[in-house]
Order: C-alpha cells, then structure tokens, then sequence
C-alpha cells in the first residue's frame, strides 16, 4: 500500500463529490491475480458478488471465464444472472418470502443454475415444500460452522442428518457443503496458516463422516479472501470439486490492504471527496459522513487518505468527516482530497454509481451499482 501514484486525477473538476470512483485496469489485474491463485483454473472460483454488486464487475469476470459466482441477496442473485453468469448460490439462507423469490429467478433466469444454503431442518421443509408445490428443484448445500459461529450447522450428527434430509427430500437436491471461515482475519500469514488448518480439521472428519454413511458430497464452496491461497491449494489437492469463494478480492481496500498484504491484490476502488469547512486551526471538514464511507469501524479506520498522511478523523456524521491534519492551512475549501475505504463492501452499498478512471482520467463512464437495491424485479 506505500505507491499511490495510481490514485490520482487529471480532470477532477468533473466529478461531482463525495464519489465512488473504479479502476478497471485494477480490477482486470486483481481477476488475473484471482485465477493465479487457482493455476488458472477458473472452475475452481466462484467468486462472491457481495463487494462490488456491478453487472460490469461480473461481466469483466466472465470475460476471463468465471462463470460461476456467490451472492448474499436476492438482488444479487438477480444482478448476476442478468449479467450471464451460468451457476449463481445465494449463500445465505433463504427464509419467509424470499424461498418464493428465488423461485421467481429459476423461472425468469432458465439458463441460470441457482443454488442455496441451509442449516435447519424445519426451514428445509418449507423450501423443499415450496419448491416441490411448484414442480421445480432446487440445489441446496448444508451450510457448515468451522468456527465463525455466524450461520451454519456444527458438523457431526446433526448435520449429517440435514444432509441426508436433503438428499432424501423432494423438491431440493443436495450439492454439497458451503464451509465459510470468516473469523480468519489475522494478519501474521504463519497464525493464518495455522487458523487455516484448525477450521479444515474441523471439517475433515465430517467428510469422513459421510463417506461411512455413504453420502458422496459433489462440491465444496469455501473461504473467503484472508484465507484464500490456502483454500486454493486444497481445491488443488482435494478428492473432492472445490471451489473459493474471496469477494474483496475484486475492489480490495485499506483495511485487507493493511492486514493481508501478502495477497497481492490491488485497491481498485476510492472515494473523492472536497474540503467542505475548516472549522478551526488545524482541521478540514470533508464530504465523508457515514452516508458516504462506511461507519462499522472505529473512526480511525474508515477511510485512508494517501495524500493527507498524518490525518487523523475526530469526527464523523451522515455527510461530514472531520480531520485533523498538521497540514490543514495548506488546504482550502473546494479542494479535491481522493480516500482509500477501510472497508469497501459496505462503502460501495452507499452508492448509486461508480465513477470510471481510465488513463488517470474521470470518464463519462458511470457502474450502477445495480444490487444496493433490495429488490431489482422480483
Ligand atoms: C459467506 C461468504 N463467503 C465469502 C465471502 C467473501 O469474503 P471476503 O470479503 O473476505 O472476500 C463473504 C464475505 O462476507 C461471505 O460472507
């Protein structure tokens, strides 16, 4: 994260502020960087949509020939269908109306495998139920604790059986285990590794498990980014289909940029904001409120500011970021300041567009980001 040429502007003067801006040519390298992980083998990825939620990001990975991808939300799961991708799992389990809306997108997608995760078995029969009213199927995957304890079943017993439950059952298929580790963000790489290997020892005995009671699991999806080369490495060596799911890995940010260096990807994605007011000697005021950059983090870990160094936020609401900066006399009001976010997933739900910066200039290209809307068309 030292070199920040790239983060500069040649044509400010037209970008209305505070905006996300995108950098293909990064996001194109992070794609190619991506597939190094995996030899090459795009079959080998399915790469989460939740991060940039753009047609035009999906579209630049099936021009490299990732067809298949991992989303959190229905609307995604529409954005990415619409954009052409083949295999689309909603890895988060769907529950009240959005069993039917899933439904919705088989019949509006037909070309479109879809695919969901569960991890409870009363809410296996009611989407097996739904699916089966409806003369359709759909494929599911028993959603596996490592260790996140955010979803997801322990594997042992109880998940043996909801795997058997849902190969037994009508109106769903059993496509395999969805495995996330995302309690792995550590940033020493050797504490990784080893973090790594305790949440596969968690889960390998459970394959064990279901070989003895004769269950042939057809895939495994896992990981995310911090732990995404080793989970590359396995989808190498396994007896299994495998395939790794990183999603930050596409735009990346301050935050893994700081703590996961040794991945290798670049920030694709930044914020330009303006000096709003300079209330008082030794502060600048920006258009960063938490409407703008995501407010998750402590305040000194939302947005990074290459040319400002020393900038230290005191302050944020909806529409403004306070800073203060030993250089603050240098700037004036109207001055264009360019951010990196802590954490760009989050960021880039708040906005409506990206900003596309070709050759260090603002283009009149503008990116939707088409699924920070809930619904899209069902
Ligand atoms: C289920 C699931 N899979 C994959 C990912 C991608 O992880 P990362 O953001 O580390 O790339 C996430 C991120 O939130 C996730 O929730």
């Amino acid at each position: 994260m030292s070199d920040h040429s790239w983060l500069s502007l040649e044509n400010p003067e037209d970008v209305a502020s505070p905006a996300l801006l995108l950098w293909p040519d990064r996001i194109e390298f992070n794609i190619r960087h991506m597939l190094a992980q995996v030899g090459g083998d795009a079959s080998l990825l399915r790469p989460h949509v939740k991060t940039h939620k753009m047609t035009e990001v999906v579209k630049l990975q099936l021009d490299a020939g990732i067809d298949r991808y991992k989303c959190a939300t229905i609307a995604e799961a529409e954005m990415t269908a619409a954009a052409g991708a083949s295999d689309v799992l909603l890895a988060y389990q769907p529950v009240g109306p959005n069993i039917a809306r899933l439904r919705a997108l088989q019949e509006k997608f037909p070309d479109t495998s879809f695919a969901a995760i569960v991890d409870d078995a009363d809410n296996l029969a009611r989407i097996a139920g739904y699916f089966a009213s409806e003369g359709a199927e759909l494929r599911l995957f028993a959603d596996i604790d490592c260790g996140m304890g955010r979803s997801g079943i322990a594997p042992g017993r109880g998940a043996l059986d909801l795997c058997r439950g849902i190969l037994d059952t009508d109106g769903v298929a059993f496509a395999g285990l969805h495995v996330y580790d995302g309690h792995i963000h550590e940033p020493d790489v050797r504490v990784r590794g080893e973090q790594f290997e305790a949440a596969r020892h968690v889960v390998e005995p459970f394959l064990g498990q279901l070989e003895e009671a004769g269950i042939e699991v057809p895939l495994i999806v896992g990981g995310g980014s911090p732990t995404f080369p080793w989970h590359a490495r396995l989808a190498g060596e396994m007896g299994y289909r495998y395939e790794c799911s990183p999603g930050t890995t596409l735009l990346w940010d301050a935050g893994y940029g700081t703590n996961h260096p040794d991945l290798g990807f670049q920030v694709a994605a930044g914020l330009l904001t303006r000096v709003l007011s300079k209330p008082g000697s030794g502060r600048l005021c920006l258009e960063l409120g938490h409407k703008a950059v995501s407010g998750e983090n402590p305040i000194g870990n939302r947005v990074r500011f290459p040319g400002i160094p020393d900038a230290v936020p005191v302050m944020q609401s909806e529409e403004h970021l306070v800073i203060e900066t030993a250089a603050a006399a240098d700037w004036s009001v109207g001055d264009v300041v360019l951010g990196i976010p802590w954490h760009i997933c989050p960021t880039v739900a708040l906005h409506q567009e990206g900003v596309v910066i070709r050759d260090a200039k603002a283009t009149g290209e503008r990116w939707r980001v088409v699924a920070r809307d809930r619904r899209i068309s069902v």
